[in-house]
This record gives C-alpha cells, sequence and structure tokens, in this order.
C-alpha cells in the first residue's frame, strides 16, 4: 500500500466540494480529485475527465457522483466507472480514509467498485 497523504481535517472540505492535490505532492505525476460527497463520505479519482481534458474538481458532485464541468458526463466517486456519455472510460480511483477526524489520502491504492 502506497503511504498516507494527511489533508487535514474533514471540516476543511465542505460537503459538495472537492480539493485537488497536485500530481508532484501527491506521488504519481497526475492530480488527484478528493470529493466529500452528499453521503458524507470522501472519495478520490484522478483528476481529468477520460473524454477531453477537463477537472472533475471544477464539477457538480449529486449524491455519490460528479458531473463533468465541460460536457456533463458523469463518474461514480465510488467505483469511477463513468455513468453517461460522452465519457466511456472509467475514471482512477484511489482510496481514501478519514482516520481520527482527519482525511487520509493513499495516492495508487484503487478503490474496489462498491455500487
Ligand atoms: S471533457 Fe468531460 S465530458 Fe467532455
Amino acid at each position: 500500500m502506497s503511504e498516507a497523504i494527511n489533508l487535514g481535517s474533514i471540516d476543511d472540505i465542505d460537503e459538495g466540494e472537492a480539493k485537488v492535490i497536485p500530481g508532484d505532492e501527491n506521488g504519481t505525476g497526475e492530480d488527484i480529485a478528493v470529493f466529500h460527497a452528499e453521503d458524507g463520505n470522501f472519495y478520490a479519482l484522478n483528476d481529468e475527465c477520460t473524454h477531453e481534458t477537463a477537472s472533475l474538481a471544477d464539477g457538480w458532485i449529486e449524491g455519490t457522483e460528479v458531473e463533468c464541468p465541460v460536457h456533463s458526463a458523469k463518474f461514480c466517486l465510488k467505483s469511477g466507472q463513468a455513468m453517461c456519455m460522452p465519457a466511456t472510460i472509467a475514471a482512477r480511483t484511489h482510496k481514501v480514509v478519514v482516520q481520527d477526524g482527519a482525511v487520509m489520502l493513499y495516492p495508487n491504492c484503487p478503490v474496489a467498485a462498491q455500487v
């Protein structure tokens, strides 16, 4: 398992919002978006829509999905699965754990599908 990155308190990312951890900070070379979903949980996806180039962190969170701000493809925050066109390829997931009130990101530790 990769080393965890402490992103700070759960209160630092409001529900319905996302925080981007740049690739040079998370060690993967690719930006990762950590979402505070409307189910109260935290999820992480690579911060790039798999359709074209767009930041998913700039999109809209609805329940446990995020809608791309450019062409409105939706991705499941739990599995990364593309839920509708125009995206057909899943976004890469990373494990997130809340530990003692802190959000811990495990880059390169994919999440098994939970849908
Ligand atoms: S760039 Fe995201 S749906 Fe097209």
